[in-house]
């Protein structure tokens, strides 16, 4: 047990989904893995084992914004030696070659956190994807014909913003949406040696200001998830 994962060594597989909310856990776990067993409920953070086309594969919620993030992804490293963990999310899309429930394969994240300001002490990280995983989920997309864009994100403490000029800028440099996780996850990833990538359904069009049904939500989350579990056992 860890701090914060009532799970045994060994509960949890190598390969992990890893979605910010716990009953989207709960989902995958009853509707993609076969035989999942639930090994974590600390702070509802729901956590589940099961198999997916013969190989076992876990699930765990993360909770919101990179500080959530980090809490689970550190320990499922460090105490439960996880290897390839793949974020499945939501996102806001920044630009309108983006619709409602299309899916956004994270090449890199870009962020405001304080986490990396005071990890580097200034200087500027490149949270990237793992390259095979990248790639596999790409090919996986258009395998599935998801509608899908390959690119930059913006992972930022705030889901409300006060100014959106910032994001105006990154915009005019290519980012293409906006979600709180993935610059975290993939900064972790890279000091412990270890493959992540972050898929995010678009959940909101900033730029048109539509948003998506929980019903609609719900569907378009289930092809990225096909999507994150073909990518880590291609
Ligand atoms: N996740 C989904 N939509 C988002 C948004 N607009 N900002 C940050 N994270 C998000």
């Amino acid at each position: 047990m860890s701090t914060h994962i009532a799970a045994d060594a060994g509960q949890v597989a190598p390969r992990i989904l890893l979605p910010g909310d716990p009953l989207r856990a709960k989902w995958i776990a009853e509707n993609f893995l076969e035989g999942a067993e639930l090994y974590n409920d600390v702070r509802g953070m729901l956590g589940f084992t099961g198999t997916f086309r013969g190989e076992r594969v876990s699930v765990q919620g993360t909770g919101m914004g990179q500080p959530s993030l980090s809490i689970y992804v550190n320990e499922l490293i460090s105490e439960y030696a996880v290897q390839q963990l793949v974020r499945v999310g939501s996102c806001g899309a920044l630009t309108e070659r983006l619709a409602l429930r299309d899916v956004v394969i994270a090449q890199a994240a870009a962020t405001d956190s304080s986490m990396n300001h005071h990890r580097f002490q200034g200087f500027q990280y490149p949270a990237t994807a793992d390259f095979t995983l990248l790639r596999q989920a790409a090919e996986a997309a258009e395998k599935a014909q998801v509608k899908h864009l390959v690119g930059s994100i913006f992972s930022s403490d705030s889901f409300y913003h006060d100014r959106s000029d910032l994001t105006d800028t990154l915009v005019d440099f290519g980012v293409l949406a906006v979600e709180m996780e993935a610059a975290e996850l993939y900064t972790l990833a890279a000091k412990h040696n270890r493959a992540a990538l972050a898929i995010c359904t678009v959940s909101d069009q900033i730029v048109t200001g539509a948003e998506t049904s929980a019903q609609e939500r719900e569907q378009s989350f289930g092809a990225m998830v096909t999507i994150a579990l073909d990518a880590m056992l291609s």
